[in-house]
Protein backbone atom coordinates (compact mmCIF):
# COMPACT_ATOMS: atom_id res chain seq x y z
CA UNK A 1 0.00 0.00 0.00
CA UNK A 2 1.30 3.69 -0.82
CA UNK A 3 1.86 6.38 2.10
CA UNK A 4 0.79 9.90 1.91
CA UNK A 5 3.91 11.54 1.59
CA UNK A 6 5.18 15.44 0.98
CA UNK A 7 6.56 15.92 -2.12
CA UNK A 8 8.84 18.93 -1.98
CA UNK A 9 8.17 20.42 -6.32
CA UNK A 10 11.35 22.74 -7.11
CA UNK A 11 10.94 26.44 -7.46
CA UNK A 12 12.50 28.36 -10.30
CA UNK A 13 13.14 32.24 -10.00
CA UNK A 14 14.21 34.32 -7.41
CA UNK A 15 12.50 37.54 -5.07
CA UNK A 16 13.04 39.80 -8.08
CA UNK A 17 10.64 38.25 -10.82
CA UNK A 18 9.32 35.81 -8.26
CA UNK A 19 8.71 32.04 -8.81
CA UNK A 20 6.86 29.05 -11.00
CA UNK A 21 7.00 25.60 -9.64
CA UNK A 22 6.21 22.62 -12.26
CA UNK A 23 4.38 19.16 -12.04
CA UNK A 24 5.18 17.18 -14.35
CA UNK A 25 4.94 13.19 -15.12
CA UNK A 26 7.99 11.70 -14.64
CA UNK A 27 9.33 14.00 -12.78
CA UNK A 28 7.67 14.86 -9.28
CA UNK A 29 4.10 13.57 -10.08
CA UNK A 30 3.71 10.30 -9.38
CA UNK A 31 0.77 9.77 -11.90
CA UNK A 32 -0.02 10.86 -15.18
CA UNK A 33 -2.75 13.80 -14.35
CA UNK A 34 -6.51 13.65 -15.56
CA UNK A 35 -8.13 16.10 -13.97
CA UNK A 36 -7.30 19.61 -11.87
CA UNK A 37 -9.55 21.38 -9.51
CA UNK A 38 -9.12 24.20 -6.67
CA UNK A 39 -11.07 25.21 -3.63
CA UNK A 40 -11.00 28.81 -2.81
CA UNK A 41 -12.31 31.38 -0.65
CA UNK A 42 -13.04 29.28 2.01
CA UNK A 43 -14.48 30.82 5.10
CA UNK A 44 -12.29 30.13 8.62
CA UNK A 45 -11.63 26.97 10.42
CA UNK A 46 -14.03 25.19 7.53
CA UNK A 47 -13.85 21.31 7.61
CA UNK A 48 -13.81 19.48 3.96
CA UNK A 49 -13.01 16.42 2.36
CA UNK A 50 -14.56 13.31 4.69
CA UNK A 51 -14.46 10.55 2.32
CA UNK A 52 -11.76 8.21 0.42
CA UNK A 53 -11.45 7.13 -3.49
CA UNK A 54 -11.18 3.29 -4.61
CA UNK A 55 -8.83 4.44 -7.15
CA UNK A 56 -8.07 7.94 -7.44
CA UNK A 57 -4.74 9.27 -6.37
CA UNK A 58 -4.40 13.16 -5.95
CA UNK A 59 -1.52 15.80 -5.26
CA UNK A 60 -2.78 18.57 -2.98
CA UNK A 61 -1.18 21.95 -3.28
CA UNK A 62 -1.90 24.95 -0.94
CA UNK A 63 -1.48 27.88 -3.24
CA UNK A 64 -2.14 30.27 -0.48
CA UNK A 65 -3.30 30.27 3.13
CA UNK A 66 -2.72 26.78 5.73
CA UNK A 67 -4.50 23.92 5.18
CA UNK A 68 -4.08 20.65 7.87
CA UNK A 69 -4.96 17.55 6.35
CA UNK A 70 -5.75 14.28 8.63
CA UNK A 71 -5.36 11.35 6.72
CA UNK A 72 -5.99 7.77 7.48
CA UNK A 73 -5.67 4.13 5.91
CA UNK A 74 -7.86 0.90 6.33
CA UNK A 75 -5.59 -0.07 9.24
CA UNK A 76 -6.43 2.93 11.04
CA UNK A 77 -2.90 4.81 11.09
CA UNK A 78 -3.66 8.00 10.98
CA UNK A 79 -1.01 10.69 9.26
CA UNK A 80 -1.49 14.50 9.46
CA UNK A 81 -0.53 17.67 7.26
CA UNK A 82 0.50 21.17 7.34
CA UNK A 83 0.59 22.41 4.20
CA UNK A 84 1.08 26.12 3.69
CA UNK A 85 3.89 26.43 1.06
CA UNK A 86 2.98 27.03 -3.19
CA UNK A 87 6.00 24.32 -4.19
CA UNK A 88 4.68 21.61 -1.51
CA UNK A 89 2.09 18.99 -2.60
CA UNK A 90 0.65 16.24 -0.74
CA UNK A 91 0.36 12.94 -2.75
CA UNK A 92 -2.87 10.94 -1.24
CA UNK A 93 -3.11 7.82 -2.64
CA UNK A 94 -6.06 5.90 -3.43
CA UNK A 95 -7.84 4.30 -0.24
CA UNK A 96 -7.10 6.92 1.93
CA UNK A 97 -9.56 8.63 4.07
CA UNK A 98 -9.01 12.98 4.19
CA UNK A 99 -9.98 15.29 6.67
CA UNK A 100 -9.29 19.03 5.77
CA UNK A 101 -9.21 22.03 7.97
CA UNK A 102 -8.61 25.21 6.05
CA UNK A 103 -7.53 28.42 7.33
CA UNK A 104 -9.27 31.74 5.83
CA UNK A 105 -9.39 32.36 2.09
CA UNK A 106 -7.13 28.99 1.47
CA UNK A 107 -6.47 28.27 -2.07
CA UNK A 108 -5.76 24.54 -2.51
CA UNK A 109 -4.89 23.00 -6.11
CA UNK A 110 -5.42 19.19 -6.43
CA UNK A 111 -3.56 17.03 -9.34
CA UNK A 112 -6.03 14.00 -10.17
CA UNK A 113 -5.23 10.59 -11.40
CA UNK A 114 -8.89 10.21 -13.18
CA UNK A 115 -12.09 12.02 -14.29
CA UNK A 116 -14.69 12.68 -11.77
CA UNK A 117 -16.60 9.89 -10.86
CA UNK A 118 -18.70 9.77 -7.79
CA UNK A 119 -18.77 5.86 -8.06
CA UNK A 120 -15.28 6.11 -7.01
CA UNK A 121 -15.85 8.36 -3.63
CA UNK A 122 -16.36 6.09 -0.49
CA UNK A 123 -18.64 8.90 1.62
CA UNK A 124 -18.68 6.91 5.04
CA UNK A 125 -16.02 6.20 7.12
CA UNK A 126 -17.58 2.36 8.49
CA UNK A 127 -17.85 1.74 4.54
CA UNK A 128 -14.15 3.13 4.51
CA UNK A 129 -12.77 0.72 7.45
CA UNK A 130 -14.87 -2.17 6.58
CA UNK A 131 -12.94 -2.16 2.75
CA UNK A 132 -11.26 -4.54 1.82
CA UNK A 133 -8.09 -3.99 -0.31
CA UNK A 134 -7.51 -6.25 -2.91
CA UNK A 135 -4.02 -8.38 -2.73
P1 LIG B 1 -15.88 16.94 -2.84
O1 LIG B 1 -14.84 16.11 -3.53
O2 LIG B 1 -16.84 16.23 -1.92
O3 LIG B 1 -15.16 18.15 -2.10
P2 LIG B 1 -14.48 18.31 -0.64
O4 LIG B 1 -13.85 17.00 -0.30
O5 LIG B 1 -13.50 19.40 -0.82
O6 LIG B 1 -15.51 18.73 0.33
O7 LIG B 1 -16.67 17.72 -3.95
C1 LIG B 1 -17.62 18.73 -3.61
C2 LIG B 1 -18.71 18.69 -4.66
O8 LIG B 1 -18.17 18.99 -5.94
C3 LIG B 1 -19.40 17.34 -4.76
O9 LIG B 1 -20.77 17.58 -4.95
C4 LIG B 1 -18.82 16.74 -6.02
C5 LIG B 1 -18.46 17.95 -6.86
N1 LIG B 1 -17.27 17.72 -7.72
C6 LIG B 1 -17.45 17.63 -9.11
O10 LIG B 1 -18.57 17.75 -9.65
N2 LIG B 1 -16.34 17.41 -9.89
C7 LIG B 1 -15.10 17.25 -9.35
O11 LIG B 1 -14.11 17.04 -10.11
C8 LIG B 1 -14.95 17.35 -7.93
C9 LIG B 1 -13.60 17.21 -7.28
C10 LIG B 1 -16.07 17.58 -7.15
Amino acid sequence: MQAPRLIEFGSIGNEEIGFLTVAEFGGDLPFKLKRAYWIYNTPELVERGGHAHKEDEIVVICISGEAKIIIKNVENQEFIFNLNKPNQGLYIPKMHWRELSLSNHATLFCLSSSYYDEQDYIRNYKTFQNHTIPK
